[in-house]
This record gives structure tokens, sequence and C-alpha cells, in this order.
């Protein structure tokens, strides 16, 4: 009977689990693939740490590399995380010594998965990263796979379950950013530094795999334009309600070469409105086969694993493929564009002092940049504390509302930044 021998390196919140599934439905991995599947080595940074896993008939490496250099694996699992160190390490020398590899690390595969890809191919083995985009989604399969044969001309994912969390909270709740990001905290489900989540920096490691493979293109992370949450505040989410939207972190790749990160404001009864809590979405509009929308967990212990095994079961039945669906070469530039090219509506919020004559300087610098104002809130009075003025903003080019933007929060009348997020009416119609 064939096998297949696995290394996996990283025993944290995913790591544990698969080998804990692994271990535990070996027989059932078997029916699936006729291979038996065994665990052969695992690595980690603490020997002694308790797993809740029987680990006792697996070797231990103290150097996750030396799983790369053992005869005895086919396939090494990189379960780590982080684009340098020990984890490209590993995954470079797995590689280049002909084993399969297995990586959830979408930061590792947005920074080098072209010269990994390029390496897998060198060596005819695979290179897989199902985990890295959308957790337990498989969003990456579909785009592979499933939607092999259309023309995609748009990504849409709300791609950050941390920040969906929070997002939904304060929406909910009437709560702020700090305090539900504090209780999130507190509850496991957001980083003690949650610096890459709430910043958008784990969407657009996410948005640039997507943009990659839905375009044929070579991978370029510092092609995202990225804004993240912090600063929404309680006030922007009720008036965005007031408006009849609701504020999403969404991640964009469209055709054309927009690759954003950052909140919008999107129609409450849009689909992906819909999409609450920690869940994960991608929409892709794809010819012919039009919209298709993917939702699930976007991250945990049993639902990234998923992921993970399912890549683990395509090597051992041998239903491989190329990364990023075409071979390395024929990956064209990155089709980037500075700003999102197309005229849309904006929602502006300002906090200004409440007192004569703002609105009119305020409206006298947008008509500078060609912007109108299509509708204009202001609600309650202080004359101490400056009070939230929101505008939304008749059809405008991104570059125009920002260079705005700048001016207004240059302004000795405006307190803090100025917020702008984009009004997208219609995101998943094609
Ligand atoms: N958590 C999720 O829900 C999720 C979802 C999607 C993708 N991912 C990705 O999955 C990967 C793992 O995430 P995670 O949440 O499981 O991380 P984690 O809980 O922090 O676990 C990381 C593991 O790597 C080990 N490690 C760190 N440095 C090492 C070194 N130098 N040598 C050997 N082992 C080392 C740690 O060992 P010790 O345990 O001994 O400290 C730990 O077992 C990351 O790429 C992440 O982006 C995670």
């Amino acid at each position: 009977m064939s096998h297949l021998s696995l290394g996996l390196a990283g025993l944290g919140v995913v790591g544990a689990k698969t080998a804990e599934l692994l271990m535990s439905q070996a027989d059932i991995w078997q029916q699936k693939t006729g291979k038996k599947l065994t665990l052969t080595a695992v690595s980690a940074r603490d020997r002694t740490k308790d797993r809740g896993i029987d680990l006792s008939g697996v070797d231990f490496e103290e150097d996750p590399v030396a799983l790369a250099h053992r005869g005895d694996i086919d396939v090494v699992i990189e379960l780590i995380g982080g684009s340098e160190g020990p984890a490209r390490a590993l995954v470079e020398a797995a590689l280049a010594s002909g084993k399969h590899v297995v990586t959830a690390n979408k930061a590792l595969i947005a920074h080098h998965g072209q010269e990994l890809a390029k390496l897998a191919e060198q060596h005819g083995v695979q290179l897989f990263f199902e985990a890295a985009v959308a957790g337990g989604i498989p969003a990456l399969k579909v785009l592979r796979e499933g939607l092999a044969a259309n023309h995609i001309s748009r990504v849409t994912g709300i791609l950050n379950g941390t920040c969906n969390y929070i997002l939904t909270e304060m929406t909910q709740t009437g709560r702020d950013f700090g305090d539900v990001l504090a209780e999130a905290q507190a509850k496991g489900f957001a980083e003690a530094d949650p610096s890459f989540d709430v910043d958008g920096v784990d969407a657009a490691h996410k948005l640039a795999i997507l943009a990659a493979l839905a375009y044929g293109e070579q991978i370029d992370f510092s092609s995202v334009n990225i804004s993240g949450i912090r600063s929404i505040t309680g006030t922007d989410i009720a008036y965005a309600g007031e408006l009849g939207y609701v504020i999403k972190l969404l991640g964009i790749a469209e055709r054309s070469g927009i690759r954003s990160v950052q909140p919008c404001l999107i129609a409450h009864n849009d689909q992906l409105a819909k999409i609450d809590g920690a869940l994960n979405a991608v929409a892709f509009e794809a010819e012919p086969v039009q919209t298709v929308l993917t939702t699930g967990p976007g991250a945990g212990a049993g639902q990234t694993s998923s992921a993970v095994l399912a890549d683990v079961l395509d090597i051992a039945t041998g239903r491989g493929g190329l990364p990023f669906g075409r071979f390395v070469d024929t990956l064209g530039p990155s089709a980037h564009v500075p700003h999102d090219p197309e005229e849309r509506r904006y929602y502006l919020r300002a906090m200004v002092p409440d007192r004569a004559g703002i609105l009119s300087a305020i409206t006298s610098i947008l008509k500078d940049k060609d912007i109108s104002v299509e509708s204009m809130l202001q609600r309650g009075q202080s004359e101490d504390a400056p009070v939230a003025l929101v505008m939304t903003l008749h059809p405008a080019r991104a570059d125009a509302v920002l260079a705005a933007c700048d001016v207004l929060t240059a302004s000795d009348f405006i307190n803090g930044s100025v917020l702008a997020l984009p009004i997208l009416d219609r995101i998943e119609r094609h």
C-alpha cells in the first residue's frame, strides 16, 4: 500500500488541530486517497508544551528546516507564520529538496509567492496555500478550479474576521471601536497586537494573492492601497445606517487595476452587508458565470485546518495544479493603478466647532477640487466640543477627494483628520 509521510512545523492554533485531525482520522484519509498518511515529525519552539495531543510516536525537530532535509518526509506543512525567518527558510528548503509544501501563511505568499511557485515548478513539486486566504472558505479552489474557464472582472472580499467582528459589534450595539476591540482581545478574537488586522495588512496580503490568481499577474503586495478601521467611530456607523448603508472593510481587486483594502459604505440590503461577525466572504464577478459569492469562517483552528488538510489530500491523490493557476513565467506585471479611476459617491465626516461659516469654508475647499455636496447631516450642538459634520458627495474621483481631505485636515477649523469613505451602491452585480 502506498504511503505519504508528513512533516509539520508549527503546533499553535492551526498546527495542533491539523496534527490532531491527521492522526485521529487516519482511516478516513486512507479511504479518500488510497494512501496511508503518517505524521512523521513535527517542529515547534517549545518541545515540552502540552498541546492536548499525543505526539509520543512522532519525531520532534528543534530546527524546523531539518524537516526539509529528512529523507523520510514527502510533504512539509508550514504553520509557523511570518513572511521571513524560519517559515520562509523551511518552505524554500523543502521545495528545493523536492518536497511538496502546504502552508497557511498569507504573509509569506503575499511577499514571496512567485519565487516559491517558481521553485516548486523547477523541482516538480506542489505548493498549496488554500488556508492563507479566507481560512475555511475554499476561495482559491473556486478561483483556480471552479472558475478556471471564466474571465474575472472583480473580486470583492470581507477578508478579515477580526475587523468584520468589530464593525458588526459597533453596528449592532452602538459601541465605539476601542471598546469593542478591547472586548474582542479579552475574548481571544483579536490579537494582543491587533495592528495587522485592524490596519488592513492581513486583508491586503489575502487580496494580493487573490488578484494574482484572478488576473494571472505577479503578486505585488506593495500595489494594494491599504486603510484600516481604526478611524471608524460609532458616529460614522450610526450616520451610515441612517443613510441606508453599513460600513465593511472590503478588499477590492478589479481587472482595471484597483487594488484596495478600505472601509466602504455598502447598501444594507446587499448580500455582503449581511456577512456579520467573524465570517469572511469573497464575491467573484466573472464571465460567463456572472457573480459567485462564497462565505464561511475565515479563521479558527478547525476551520483553517480544514483548508490545510484539503491541500494535503489533493497532494495525496495527485490532484495537482499550479499554485497560481498558470506557469510563473506567464504571469504578467501587476496592472494596479494608484487610485480608483472611477467617479464614486463618498461619505465625508469632519469634526468641527459648532459655529457659523464653517460649512461654507468646507464646501468652498471641496469646490476647488470640483467636488459637490449631495447631502449633509449634523446633529447635536456643543459650544465646547467639536461636533460631527457628515456629508455625502456627488460622484468624484478618489484622488480629488483625498486631496480635498488633506486640505480640510490641515485647516485650522477642523479637529483631527477628515474621513472619506467610498459609497458602493452596486458591488456584486455584474
Ligand atoms: N489562527 C488562525 O485562525 C489562522 C487562520 C488562517 C491562517 N493562519 C495562518 O496559519 C499560520 C499559523 O497560525 P497560528 O495561529 O496557528 O499561529 P500560532 O498559534 O502563533 O502558532 C505558531 C507556531 O509556530 C511555532 N514556531 C514559532 N517560531 C518557531 C520556530 N522558530 N521554530 C519552530 N516553530 C516555531 C510556535 O511554537 P510554540 O508553540 O512552541 O511557541 C507555534 O507552535 C500563520 O501563517 C497564520 O497566518 C492562521
